[in-house]
């Protein structure tokens, strides 16, 4: 018989956690017990697994003690914090923020596409999971950058609002409901209101004038695919409830016709190609939330330079941008190192 496992989700309250233990289930990841942790105000909520009742805990230092594999979503300060503390205790840490993407000991993982960067765990017995952005991005240009080189290319991303968590989901859905019953609506979570509108702004800026996401597209790109690959982003906020878009460009070294584009993509493991404009098809967020595949059309010559192509992308970032591809990271270790 296979090896069942203890299994822990920091923020299982939340949009990435519940959705990991979505994946978890569906999956059928081998749990031989589940435990749930949130912060103090939601100990004691009652969540299901496989239908039976698990009671939320309070996440503590101690919280680890006999757990084999932990999965984080909770964001970067408590992830800073407890993932050296688990994995210092034996836990493998799986970690969804940005706390560990960039530290050289991490592996930063998409298992599409750099699954043998995982053996690195050993370091610090922590794996990051890319910002969801990037996921989708890799999943679907990795097999075109194997076949032709990518050298360079130029990102716009259009950013659902669960990507800023429950309170964001919320957010949205209200503003919309005020603005229809013709009252104003309240701003909170993004500096101005996003129902109806677009916000060329994701997390904060730095000093350069490129925000936060956009420089995590530039980094993490790299270091997941390679560094040779020069990337520049604009990252936007649109009034999308659940999964992003990305419209890019890409120059290649070899020549790589939307045709061969199409083949390659055609057999790409977690891609489905939905390419026919003359039917009106093609990805949109609509067909892609609660799916945990990367979706790729509109794949069409850039006639402006020798070797260019434009695609439009589109995935779910609370499924392949972040739970399902967490869950697949755990599915690759129990494979590769923890039978
Ligand atoms: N949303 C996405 O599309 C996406 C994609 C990729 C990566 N991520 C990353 O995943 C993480 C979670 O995002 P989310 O969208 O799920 O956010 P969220 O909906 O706000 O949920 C946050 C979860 O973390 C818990 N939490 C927050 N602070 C905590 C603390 N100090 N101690 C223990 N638990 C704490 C919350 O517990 P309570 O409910 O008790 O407050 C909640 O369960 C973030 O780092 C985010 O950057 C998100």
């Amino acid at each position: 018989m296979s090896k069942k496992f203890t299994v822990a989700v920091v923020g299982a309250t939340g949009a990435v956690g519940t959705q990991i233990l979505e994946c978890l289930e569906g999956r059928n990841f081998p749990v031989q017990e589940i435990k749930l942790l949130a912060t103090a105000s939601n100990a004691g909520d009652i969540l299901e697994f496989h239908g039976q009742p698990v009671t939320v805990e309070e996440v503590k230092q101690d919280s680890f003690e006999g757990v084999d594999i932990a999965l984080f979503a909770a964001g970067p300060a408590i992830a800073s914090q407890l993932a050296p503390v688990a994995a210092g205790a034996g836990t493998v840490c799986i970690d969804c923020s940005s706390a560990w993407r960039m530290d050289a000991d991490v592996p930063l993982i998409i298992p599409e596409v750099n699954p043998d960067a995982l053996a690195g765990y050993r370091k610090k017995g922590i794996v990051s999971s890319p910002t969801a952005s990037v996921v989708q991005l890799a999943v679907a240009l990795k097999p075109l950058h194997d076949f032709a080189g990518i050298k360079r290319m130029v990102v716009s991303t259009y950013e659902a609002v669960s990507s800023t968590g429950n309170r964001a989901i919320d957010e949205l859905r209200v503003q919309t409901g005020e603005l229809l019953n013709g009252r104003p609506a309240k701003v909170d979570v993004y500096p101005h209101r996003i129902a109806f509108n677009c916000l060329p702004q994701v997390d904060a800026f730095n000093d350069d004038g490129y925000t936060r996401e956009e420089q995590k597209v530039i980094d993490e790109t790299a270091k997941v695919m390679a560094a040779t690959i020069k990337t520049t982003a604009t990252c936007i906020r649109v009034p999308v409830f659940y999964a992003h878009s990305a419209s890019v460009n890409i120059e290649t070294g070899k020549k790589l016709t939307p045709e061969k584009a199409r083949e390659l993509l055609k057999g790409a493991a977690g891609v489905v190609l939905v390419d026919d404009p003359a039917e009106s098809e093609y990805p949109m967020c609509m067909d892609a939330a609660g799916q945990d595949e990367v979706f790729v059309g509109r794949i069409r010559e850039d006639k402006s330079i020798a070797n260019g192509l434009n695609l439009w992308v589109v995935s779910d970032n609370l499924r392949k941008g972040a739970a399902t591809n967490a869950v697949q990271i755990a599915e690759l270790l129990v494979e590769k190192y923890l039978q």
